[in-house]
């Protein structure tokens, strides 16, 4: 009760005492201070009373405001959650016991969400038709232990499928119970393929060495014995082939060191060339290799394009190998033409064009690897040990710029290099 309400209380007690007091009854008196005494009593109680309402209220306040705090702050949680989510590149799963979805990041969507993803519907067997991934959440899940496995999957978009390391642990509750299993999907298509080529650039490296390196030690061991039996005859055939050998050698571990010293950074040294001066000191090196086999060859420069910000050398390597492959793959008597052009972003475009058998469409991917070749017997005779055009990527690469092929089977072959210019490197 409030102040005024006493008041009240007190005035009214007092008017009945009065009227009493005039009605010269003693026992009136008592009535009256009993009422007086009662109405305190009633007073002080409905006060405590409404000091414990009070304080519910506090209470209450307070409650509430720590009710939206925590929110707020778990709010803040699952925001930093979900950027924390979609910022990591493995693409990230949780299944319920029953494989139901509960929840997966971008990253995960954006490789395996074709299917169409629905939290708490969408089941882990509707994902991955394939078994082997509900396979490892079910171990997990089953076995209570994290698991490991390396999966071949399709993703969105793209026809080969690729290789993730999936590792899946059971999710559980704050009290231990189990409800599921998260599963992280770590890509390593890239890695993978770089072992494989690691792996295969050693055992490509040692059969290309191996090969002339019998063939001379064979012709070597045939000319001692000849010259100790005082046969002379065949010996400057076998000198001949000793040596072609041995050239053969020194262009390959020439080509291996060119390309280890691009790959790892070593110095490109830009200046302006002249294109068409570079073009036709190029045809004069490789004149012997065109007449050898009848081709055509012609030089084109466009306006704007008769220099180009490069290291001469490296640039002059690039042409020797395009040229190069042109007259060896293309038929006698083809056409080869080299185009200097302008090219995207004030720089300028090599393309090296040739009318020759093309390169079939299931190589076109690989064409840029060390070794590989399309057909190796028939590269092999005219002495390729498919290093070139892996050559000629890195050192455009090295320049900023980017190579592509066009090629039609039957109709011919086409490279095309782009050089930035000097405010593009
Ligand atoms: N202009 C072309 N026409 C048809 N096929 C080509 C052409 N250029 C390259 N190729 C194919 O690509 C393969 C790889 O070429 P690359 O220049 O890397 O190696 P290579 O010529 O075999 O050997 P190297 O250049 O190391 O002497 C060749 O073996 C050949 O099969
Ligand atoms: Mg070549």
């Amino acid at each position: 009760m409030n102040a005024p309400g006493f008041g009240l209380l007190l005035l009214q007690t007092l008017l009945v005492a009065a009227g009493m007091l005039l009605a010269d009854a003693p026992v009136p008196w008592l009535v009256a201070f009993t009422t007086l005494f009662a109405g305190i009593s009633a007073w002080r109680v409905r006060a405590l009373l409404g000091d414990a309402e009070e304080d519910r209220d506090v209470e209450l306040t307070r409650m509430q405001g720590d009710l939206r705090e925590s929110s707020e702050a778990l709010e803040r949680e699952r925001a930093e959650l979900s950027v924390l989510m979609s910022s990591i590149s493995e693409a990230i799963l949780a299944v319920d016991e029953s494989g139901k979805i509960l929840f997966f990041n971008d990253r995960f969507r954006a490789f395996f969400g074709a299917v169409g993803l629905t939290e708490r519907k969408t089941t882990l067997r509707e994902v991955f038709r394939a078994s082997e991934v509900a396979d490892v959440f079910q171990q997990a899940q089953r076995e209570l232990n994290p698991r490991h496995s390396e999966v071949d999957l399709s993703v969105a978009g793209e026809s080969q499928p690729r290789t993730f390391d999936l590792a899946v642990t059971p999710l559980r509750s704050l009290q231990g119970a189990v409800y599921g299993c998260v599963g992280v999907f770590h890509d390593v298509t890239e890695l993978k393929r770089a072992e494989r080529m690691r792996i295969d650039f050693v055992a490509n490296v040692s059969h290309e060495l191996r090969s002339p390196l019998t063939a001379i030690k064979g012709y070597s061991d045939t000319l001692r014995s000849d010259f100790e039996a005082g046969r002379m005859e065949d010996i400057p055939g076998f000198v001949d082939v000793i040596s072609r050998n041995a050239d053969r050698l020194m262009a390959l571990i020439g080509d291996l060191l060119d390309l280890s010293s691009i790959e790892s950074g070593g110095e490109i040294h830009r200046q302006w060339v002249m294109s068409g001066e570079l073009s036709q000191r190029v045809l004069r090196q490789l004149e012997p290799r065109r007449a050898q086999r009848n081709m055509n060859a012609h030089v084109e420069v466009e306006p704007g394009a008769e220099r180009i910000y490069a290291d001469p050398g490296r640039l002059e390597q690039v042409l020797v190998n395009l040229v190069d492959n042109a007259f060896k793959y293309t038929q006698e008597g083809g056409r080869v033409r080299v185009a200097w052009e302008k090219g995207p972003g004030g720089g300028v475009r090599l393309r090296v064009a040739d009318n020759g058998p093309g390169i079939p469409e299931e190589s076109r991917a690989r064409i840029f690897e060390r070794f590989y070749r399309v057909d190796k017997a028939r590269s092999r005779e005219v002495g390729g040990t498919g290093l070139g055009l892996s050559i000629v990527k890195h050192i455009v690469q090295r320049h900023g710029g980017s190579v592509e092929l066009r090629s039609t089977p039957g109709q011919g072959t086409e490279f095309l290099c782009d050089f930035p210019g000097p405010e593009g490197t």
